[in-house]
C-alpha cells in the first residue's frame, strides 16, 4: 500500500503491547495519515501506553469490541478506512489453556467480523486498500533441534492460542482467495520490550526479581524461543503494510534463539547489577515448576524473505535490547504496579499456586 497522503488507517489492539508501539510509529512517521486505534481495553489494553501521543491531531482512540459484528460493520461503514493493521487478540498461551473459548471468540470470530466489514466496505473499490493480519510463529507448531519456520512450513498449531491464530490466518487467506480481499500477513516470533503485560516471561520475571519473588521456570527451562525487540517488529509491520505483495505472508524474527534458562540467567545478572544486589542473588529465586501443558519445545523463524525482498532488518542486538527493556521497567515501576494490581493478583494466585 503506497504511503499516499490522507489515508485513514485502523489499528486494532493499539492499546496493547505491540499495538501501542505500532500506533506510535505510524502516528509519528505519517502525520498525513489519520490513525484510529480500536481497542476493547481488556486486562491487556492500557491507554497509558500511548499517553505521549494521545493529543496528536492525526490520532484518535475508539473503545470497541471486535467480537461485536454489528458494531464492527457500522464502524467501517461510518469511517471508510483505507487500511487495517489487525493486532487485537487474546495473546497469552497459559490463559488459552485455561479458557480456550475466549480465544476462539476474539481471535477467530473477531477477525472474521473485521474481514466481513472490510469486504463490504471495499467491495466497489478494493484498489489501494489493505488488510494486514498480524500473526504468530506458533501457528507452525514446535521444532526439534534443527531447522527454521519458513513461510511455506505447514501449519501445525499445538495450543488453543496457536490454533485460534492459525484459524484466523486461514480465514484471511480464504477471504483473499474467495473475495479478492487485499491482504498481507506477518507471522512473528516472541516480542520483548517496554509495555508488555507482566504475565509474559520477560516482564513477569523482571517484576518478580524486583519484589524478590520466586521465578517460576516451567519444566527444566529447556524450551527455546526466538526473541525480537518490539520496535523492530513494529518497523517490520510498517514495511510489510506499505511494501508487501498482495496476498503474501512474511515471517518476522530476530535470528536470536535463547533457551529459557539461559535467557533467565542473563536477566538475573543484569538485574543484580541494576539493583546493586550481590552477584547471583536473583538466580537464587529460580524455582522449577510444573511444565505448561503441551509446551512447544522450540520456535525459530527464518525472516530471510522480508529482509531480502523488502529490505527490513532488526536494528538491535539482544544484549542492548534486554538492557533497554530492563531499564524501562525499572524506570516505570508505577506502570508495573498499576497493571499488576486488581485482577492480575487473582490470575497470578490461581495460575502459580
Ligand atoms: P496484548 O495482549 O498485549 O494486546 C492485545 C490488545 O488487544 C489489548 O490492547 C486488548 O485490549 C485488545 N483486545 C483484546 N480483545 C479485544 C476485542 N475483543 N476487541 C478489541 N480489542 C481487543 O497482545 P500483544 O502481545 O501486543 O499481541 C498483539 C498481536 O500480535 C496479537 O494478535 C498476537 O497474536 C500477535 N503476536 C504477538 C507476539 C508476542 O510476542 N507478543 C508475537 C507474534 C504475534
Ligand atoms: O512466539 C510468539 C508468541 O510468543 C506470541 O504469539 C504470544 O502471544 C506470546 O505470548 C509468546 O508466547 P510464549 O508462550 O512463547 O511466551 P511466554 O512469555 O508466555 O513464555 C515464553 C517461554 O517462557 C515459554 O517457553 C514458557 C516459559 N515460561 C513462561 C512463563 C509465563 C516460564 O517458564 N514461566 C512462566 O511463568
Amino acid at each position: 500500500m503506497a504511503a499516499n497522503p490522507d489515508k485513514k488507517i485502523l489499528i486494532t489492539g493499539g492499546a496493547g503491547f505491540i499495538g501501542s508501539h505500532v500506533v506510535r510509529l505510524f502516528v509519528n512517521k505519517y502525520p498525513q495519515y489519520q490513525i484510529v486505534n480500536l481497542d476493547a481495553l481488556t486486562y491487556a489494553g492500557n491507554l497509558e501506553n500511548l499517553s505521549d501521543i494521545e493529543d496528536k491531531p492525526n490520532y484518535r482512540f475508539e473503545k470497541g469490541d471486535i467480537t461485536d459484528g454489528e458494531f464492527v460493520h457500522s464502524f467501517f461503514e461510518k469511517e471508510q478506512f483505507d487500511g487495517v493493521l489487525h493486532l487485537a487478540a487474546e495473546s497469552h498461551v497459559d490463559r488459552s489453556i485455561k479458557n480456550p473459548m475466549a480465544f476462539i471468540v476474539t481471535n477467530v470470530m473477531g477477525t472474521v467480523n473485521l474481514l466481513n466489514a472490510a469486504k463490504e466496505a471495499w467491495k466497489d473499490q478494493p484498489e489501494g486498500k489493505r488488510f494486514h493480519h498480524i500473526s504468530t510463529d506458533e501457528v507452525y507448531g514446535s521444532l526439534d533441534d534443527g531447522g527454521y519456520f519458513l513461510e511455506s512450513t505447514s501449519y501445525d498449531p499445538k495450543s488453543p492460542y496457536s490454533a485460534s491464530k492459525a484459524s484466523s490466518d486461514h480465514f484471511v487467506r480464504a477471504y483473499h482467495n474467495t473475495y479478492k480481499l487485499p491482504v498481507v500477513l506477518t507471522n512473528c516470533s516472541n516480542n520483548y520490550g517496554p509495555n508488555q503485560f507482566p504475565e509474559k516471561l520477560i516482564p513477569l520475571f523482571i517484576n518478580n526479581i524486583r519484589h524478590n519473588k520466586p521465578l517460576p521456570v516451567y519444566g527444566k527451562g529447556e524450551n527455546v524461543r526466538d526473541w525480537i525487540y518490539v520496535i523492530d517488529h513494529a518497523r517490520a509491520l510498517d514495511t510489510v503494510f506499505h511494501q508487501g505483495e498482495d496476498g503474501a505472508t512474511y515471517n518476522v524474527g530476530g535470528f536470536n534463539e535463547w533457551k529459557n534458562i539461559d535467557l533467565i540467567r542473563v536477566m538475573c545478572r543484569v538485574m543484580d547489577r541494576k539493583l546493586d544486589r550481590a552477584e547471583g542473588s536473583s538466580e537464587e529465586l529460580i524455582t522449577y515448576v510444573k511444565d505448561r501443558a503441551g509446551h512447544d519445545l522450540r520456535y525459530a523463524i527464518d525472516s530471510t524473505k522480508v529482509m531480502e525482498e523488502l529490505g527490513w532488518k532488526p536494528s538491535l542486538q539482544f544484549e542492548e535490547g534486554i538492557e533497554k527493556t530492563i531499564d524501562w521497567y525499572l524506570e516505570n515501576t508505577a506502570w508495573l504496579d498499576r497493571v499488576t494490581s486488581g485482577s492480575y493478583q487473582e490470575y497470578y494466585k490461581e495460575h502459580y499456586q
